[in-house]
């Protein structure tokens, strides 16, 4: 049996705490006594690992009084959506949809919700929340206590993040948007009335990649005049830059190492680039960034990549043989590079435990390392769909394809392998409507 359903298969015979006050692992309606209701759907669901399929199950209901039914029109694909195909991300088990990011319309709404009403137009945190407990009153929502009741998560971190959709059950297993039907739990907390004026192409975004991104340049403290260096240039990172610019960061420096360097520099012109795959004999990230940067380095450093992604054979070996679960490369490049008293933010998925770490450069020069957790978007999503509409921001800068949700298996690969120039997609359903003007044209495969 894999790790990841082995994995699960523990958590199951060690039990879940008493914390949730929302029904755990219903990850797809059509496997989970008492959460199918009528009719059928197509969704995206993780299979083993390295693979997903489209499949037709039970569409969802309402399980509890504050649910609604969301009819999906928009959903994505992730950054961490990779980490659970690679199930970097553990407890997926076989038939889980996936899916954090989506929009929709209300189709149905439990008894206790009154905010909301059939036929509203609205998007979803990729976050559960209760809206009630400690962190939820701070709007904290990424960390909420009631929502995930997972043992494994709580022993390995010492405390648990909140519920997600599509994330497995090491985060309370909840079925995923990358669907036609979804339900929400919380639903008057964890969905955000979209207006008329911003299209389901824009509005989407609101779930992830822009509370995310926004979370990560000002958690990590971006001010006036800052020099900002970003490790990786996906969506994400990509976002962080044009953030960190509207923050007034003097300059960005993205680093990466395939041609999203160039949808970089052709987006956005003024933002400068290091190719890590294209450094010189003797020359490193870190050297490169000292050369730029006065030889200090960054005020700040971003970690916008990803712990799974091992640069050199001994981490590749150590993550391959279970002595670590992530890289410390990156991170150490970020210590190293930032200039004393600098900071560091970490947004990209880290999962477990990194061999090698600089803690000395780290002590010495006195660098602020900062995790920056999983976003709380409830804290940011009203203004960020503020900033929407007054044009500060445009989301579809970052999107490269149009596809249909039922291609999304497809999508899933191309994306994990950079192909066709893919980086953030726009997934449309039979329910969504025509593409707005700049979206990009439907690609079907
Ligand atoms: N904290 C949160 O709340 C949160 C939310 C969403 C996404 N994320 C994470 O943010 C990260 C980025 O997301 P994304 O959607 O942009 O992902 P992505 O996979 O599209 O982009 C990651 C980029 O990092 C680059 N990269 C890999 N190794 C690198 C290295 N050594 N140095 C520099 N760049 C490197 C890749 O080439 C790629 O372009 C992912 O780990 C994702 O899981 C975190
Ligand atoms: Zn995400
Ligand atoms: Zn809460």
């Amino acid at each position: 049996m894999a790790l990841s359903q082995a994995a699960f298969k523990a958590e199951q015979a060690i039990g879940h705490g008493d914390n949730a006050t929302t029904v755990q692992d219903v990850t797809n309606p059509g496997l989970f006594p008492g959460a199918a209701g009528e009719g059928t759907m197509k969704a995206l669901a993780w299979m083993g690992k390295n693979k997903v399929e489209m499949i037709e199950t039970a569409r969802p209901k309402i399980m509890e009084p504050r649910d609604v039914i969301l009819k999906i029109t928009g959903s994505t694909v992730c950054g961490s959506d990779l980490h659970l195909l690679h199930s970097s991300v553990v407890e997926l088990q076989k038939g889980d949809i996936l899916g954090h990011e989506f929009c929709g319309i209300v189709d149905e709404v439990g008894d206790q919700i009154t905010a909301l009403k059939k036929g509203q137009r609205v998007v979803a945190s990729f976050q559960i929340a209760c809206g009630d407990c400690y962190y939820c009153k701070q709007k904290l929502s990424s960390q909420c206590e009631k929502t995930n009741a997972n043992t494994l998560e709580n022993a390995m971190y010492g405390g648990r993040t909140a519920g997600m959709f599509g994330y497995s059950h090491f985060t309370g297993g909840f079925a995923g948007g990358q669907s036609e039907y979804t339900r929400v739990p919380y639903g008057d907390v964890n969905l955000l009335p979209l207006p008329d004026d911003v299209p389901d192409e824009l509005g989407l975004y609101l779930s992830d990649v822009l509370a995310t991104s926004w979370h990560c340049v000002v958690d990590t403290g971006v001010k006036k005049g800052d020099v900002v260096a970003i490790w990786g240039a996906g969506p994400i990172g990509q976002m962080a830059a044009d953030f960190s610019l509207i923050n007034g960061a003097s300059r960005v420096i993205m680093i990466d190492h395939n041609w999203r360097l160039q949808y970089v520099q052709e987006k956005y012109p003024h933002i400068e680039t290091i190719d890590f795959s294209a450094l010189g004999k003797g020359e490193s990230v870190t050297s490169k960034l000292k050369e730029m940067c006065n030889n200090r380095g960054p005020d700040v450093s971003l970690e916008c990549a990803a712990g799974e992604y091992a640069k050199g054979w001994a981490h590749y070996f150590e993550i391959m043989l279970g002595l670590e679960t992530d890289t410390s490369e990156i991170v150490n490049e970020m210590i190293s590079s930032t200039r004393n008293f600098g900071r560091c933010g970490i947004t990209g998925v880290y999962v477990g435990f990194t061999n090698h770490f600089n803690i000395g450069s780290l002590m010495e020069r006195g660098i602020r390392l900062i995790g920056n957790g999983q976003a709380p978007v409830h804290l940011y999503w009203e203004s960020l769909l503020k900033m929407i509409q007054d044009k500060q921001i445009d989301p579809l800068k970052m999107v490269s394809h149009r596809v249909r949700l039922e291609d999304l298996d497809k999508v899933y690969y191309k994306f994990e392998n950079k192909e066709d120039g893919m980086q953030k997609v726009f997934a449309e359903t039979k329910f969504s409507a025509p593409p707005c003007k700049g979206s990009p044209a439907l690609t079907r495969f």
